[in-house]
């Protein structure tokens, strides 16, 4: 289907199927999960049966792409930060910027983690995203901050010296007005025991990033070790309420 509601013509469906034979792997086929076409414009999904079809004696991907770096049995989240985050810069700044400024080790952690939905899946509601993946293996004051620093992010508290950030005038122009299921959340959250501590993400969220700081992942290790309950499975496979979330990072075309 096309971004209008009509089936594809045969023309874009040829499209279509030669991009995802671009995917195709010597002995699997990788497929694209229909977010994939919507986030290119296209109300579209990878048909299974065309694309066999087209790749006469091969099956579909269950497990690892080959084209991404390889994930150990049992990942760890510093192995997601090497492996699947896309980008650790603006994380890394945001966390050393927290951990300079003597915030304590919690508050160093939600600014570690703040924007893992926008740097390993998604930018829509990333606040949201982020929180769900780690709720099972923080402190729920920590997931709370992660999950409120999307809506309080938009809103200035001159009594910690907050302001709007001028990076959202640039990014969003300077008539962009939050949604409203952002401000009744952003008012939910001012009155929440929690506020300051997701107030403090925002406070130490680095807008100007900056190439040349020295930021390393290792400052980190010991703060994620007393403050993330990594899984003794791994991420994953420990079957909590956000595995699903972690193996789709590690396995983005699987078929089912
Ligand atoms: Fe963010
Ligand atoms: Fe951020």
């Amino acid at each position: 289907m096309n971004e209008h509601n009509k089936p594809l013509t045969l023309s874009e469906r040829a499209d279509e199927l030669e991009e995802e034979m671009m995917h195709e792997l010597s002995a699997r086929i990788a497929t694209k999960s229909t977010f994939c076409y919507l986030a290119d414009g296209k109300v579209a999904m990878a048909e299974g049966q065309a694309l066999l079809a087209a790749n006469p004696g091969k099956h579909f991907l269950m497990g690892a792409d080959p084209r991404l770096p390889p994930m150990p049995d049992k990942p760890t989240l510093i192995d997601f930060f090497k492996a699947r985050f896309a980008s650790t810069a603006h994380l890394l700044q945001s966390a050393t910027h927290a951990l300079k400024g003597g915030q304590p080790e919690k508050v160093v952690l939600a600014c570690l983690l703040h924007d893992i939905g926008v740097t390993s899946f998604i930018r829509c509601d990333h606040g949201y995203w982020g929180a769900q993946m780690i709720e099972p293996y923080v402190d729920e004051e920590i997931s709370w901050a992660v999950r409120m620093h999307q809506a309080l992010r938009f809103f200035p508290d001159p009594s910690v010296g907050y302001e709007y950030p001028q990076m959202y005038v640039k990014l969003f122009g300077a008539d962009y007005k939050p949604e409203p299921y952002i401000v009744a959340e952003y008012e939910r959250a001012r009155n929440h025991k929690w506020y300051m501590t997701s107030r403090l993400i925002t406070m130490n969220d680095i807008y100007a990033f900056d190439p040349d700081a020295k930021v390393n992942l290792d400052d980190f290790v010991d703060i994620i070790g007393r403050t993330f309950k990594q899984p003794k499975e791994g991420l994953g496979f420990d079957n909590s309420p956000s595995s699903h979330m972690w193996r789709t990072l590690m396995w983005p075309t699987r078929f089912l």
